[in-house]
């Protein structure tokens, strides 16, 4: 969602502060702005706009901002009150002097917003933001660090902030509490960010700031204190991924980028988790006895992860026969969860900053229950809420439309699902040898597809013109039907419903006809004949077919107006090799519709709001 840089240091901040919120473009967003302070300048100078960044970048070659080496900025994706110049961030205090940018939502601003009227603060914005400089300006008596710890106390809800203050021309003061901010640590300057990519390309020194957390920047120094505002150790991480892996390489989209780089996710997640027949998982954190006591599961999630969960119930019921639940997080948390100490939940997430899923997960823990996160994103909220954390190690997902991450996550479920097979002993080991040699297979079996993505550009191009797509699967393939609906529709804006095929006849046949496209899942698999039918059944309406099928399976091809073939592999394993002509076909029908592919309207990269 909303991405923050700052710097202080010796050199030009501006040009820094907009390559930055460059880099966390990805993230989404509808309006930016930027601030600096020079140092022989006792007033702090801004510039906001609406729209992408290119146009505060036009607005800033017209009306350059004075040279200074301290500033902060902002992309925002409007929450409270439409994406307008006054709405955009940086927000100042009255007497401008103090100016902010913040990610997160102050859940009490309205309160705050009426005290502080009432004691004449005047409010330019309709944001929940601009409460926080007013509120800082409220306490400062020329100690910057103490008004703003005062006023932190009073803020309710979820923060990342960024703040100047005009008599100090040397420092940058930031903050977190729920929402991500990381400093990063730099020779003769330093920098915040709400994103590692923000800053990668200037340190790889990074300190991710905890809940609750202060930070006091200066261009040689930086110190975090507690809520308390007691002075806490600085830990300094190195961040691992590379400069690369956060740049396009060559590829027309970020997307099309992380399709490629499934292959090797895989690979160097079977490679690092497989030794001999037996699946490893470091960082589970729960032994074979608690796991043997796991008398049921819930699996909680949002958009693409909770489609991977929906599988991972398959696997697990099937692998362990243990009940598994799987409910998108924003439904769980607000009902009555049902979990103690003999619950295991895992949480799926990406970004690991997913607001509904960490707030699920809280609740849950509450309860007694055990957590386990399955992650990409090292350091992030919910690995510092969870009981064990199993990392997918994706590297960086900027592509708003998750694709490299979702394999990943089915192969982590996979994985899982082995392992509780062995402990409850449901599963042979000469099963578990014999599904782990196929799982190996993947990663050849993704570069096979990918072979093909010229075929599949070239069938997708008549269908982005299709008013409506239906997709269908059964079984163990339902969620890729619902995964492949999302990801055609989040890309494309095409309409796009996911079905259990079964169902089809319970009300989604209505809607076919020669104007739509029905995208069938239909691998060789135990219901395979089942498909058959529901595909029959579309052609006798004479809606149009794009089968994905087992490759060698020629007789589809008189169901279907066009087949994607995917390799021969273990019936389970179908949905992993199903998720790439998926990906690819939603790709290809939004690039020939000229859509921004990898930060569509309307879209977040991670939903760190409810
Ligand atoms: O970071 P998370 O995995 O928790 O994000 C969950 C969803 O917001 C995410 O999967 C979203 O649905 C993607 N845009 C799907 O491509």
């Amino acid at each position: 969602m909303c991405g923050i840089t700052g710097y202080v240091g010796l050199r030009s901040a501006a040009p820094l502060l907009i390559a930055g919120l460059e880099k966390l473009e990805y993230r989404g967003y509808d309006s930016s702005g930027i601030g600096v302070l020079p140092a022989d300048h006792s007033k702090i100078e801004i510039a906001k706009t609406p729209g992408k960044i290119k146009v505060l970048k036009d607005l800033l070659a017209a009306n350059p901002l004075p040279q200074a080496n301290l500033g902060i900025s902002h992309s925002r994706w409007a929450t409270h009150g439409a994406p307008t110049k006054s709405n955009a961030h940086p927000h100042f205090d009255g007497s401008q002097k103090i100016l902010v940018v913040h990610n997160g939502i102050i859940e009490n601003y309205e309160e705050l917003k009426v005290r502080l009227q009432q004691k004449g603060h005047k409010f330019l914005s309709q944001t929940d933001t601009e409460v926080v400089p007013h509120l800082i300006e409220e306490y400062y008596r020329g100690d910057f660090l103490a008004a703003v710890q005062k006023a932190l106390k009073e803020l309710k809800g979820s923060f990342a902030l960024g703040i100047l203050c005009s008599d100090y021309p040397d420092t940058l003061i930031a903050a977190r509490l729920g929402s991500p901010l990381i400093v990063g640590i730099g020779k003769n300057e330093n920098f915040i960010a709400s994103d590692v990519p923000a800053i990668l390309d200037q340190t790889k020194k990074v300190v991710y700031l905890k809940d609750g957390e202060l930070a006091v920047l200066k261009k040689d120094s930086v110190a975090v204190y507690d809520l308390a505002g007691k002075k806490v150790p600085l830990k300094v991480d190195t961040v691992k991924f590379s400069v690369e892996s956060v740049q396009k390489q060559g590829f027309a989209h970020f997307m099309l980028k992380e399709i490629h780089e499934q292959p090797d996710v895989v690979g160097h997640m079977l490679k690092s988790r497989v030794c001999g027949d037996n699946v490893v998982l470091d960082g589970l954190s729960l032994s074979d006895r608690q796991l043997k006591k796991t008398l049921r599961i819930f699996i909680v999630a949002c958009g693409t992860a909770y489609h991977a969960g929906l599988l991972g119930k398959y696997l697990i019921e099937k692998f362990a026969h243990i009940p598994v639940g799987v409910e998108a997080a924003s439904e769980f948390r607000y009902r009555e969860q049902l979990v103690d100490k003999n619950t295991l939940v895992i949480a799926i997430s990406q970004s690991g900053e997913t607001a509904d899923t960490l707030a699920a997960v809280k609740e849950c823990r509450n309860k007694g229950a055990k957590v386990l996160a399955v992650c990409n994103v090292v350091g992030s909220s919910l690995t510092r809420e969870s009981d064990g954390v199993l990392y997918t190690h994706a590297g960086p997902e900027i592509g708003v439309a998750s694709t490299k991450a979702y394999t990943a996550q089915l192969t982590m479920l996979y994985l899982l699902a082995l392992k509780l097979g062995d402990v409850t002993g449901i599963l042979s080991k000469g099963e578990q040898k014999s599904f782990i040699s196929e799982l190996k297979r993947i990663p050849e079996h993704f570069r096979e597809i990918l072979k093909s993505k010229a075929l599949i550009a070239k069938i997708a191009k008549p269908y982005a013109h299709v008013g409506c797509f239906l997709f269908l699967g059964r079984n163990i393939n339902y969620p890729s039907a619902l995964e492949g609906a999302l990801k055609l529709k989040e890309i494309s804006y095409i309409p796009a419903e996911g079905y259990a095929a079964g169902e089809m006849k319970h009300g989604p046949i209505a809607l076919i006809d020669e104007y739509r496209a029905v995208v069938c899942i239909a691998p060789q698999s135990e219901i395979y004949e089942k498909m058959i039918s529901n595909m029959q059944e579309i052609r006798a309406r004479k809606g149009k077919i794009i089968a994905i099928a087992t490759e060698g399976d020629e007789g589809i091809v008189a169901h279907a107006t066009n087949v994607i073939y995917i390799p021969k592999t273990h019936e389970l394993l179908t949905p992993l090799l199903a998720a790439l002509p998926l990906q690819l076909l939603a790709y290809y029908v939004a690039v020939q519709l000229k859509c921004d592919v990898d930060q569509p309207r309307n879209l977040a990269k991670s939903v760190t709001v409810e």
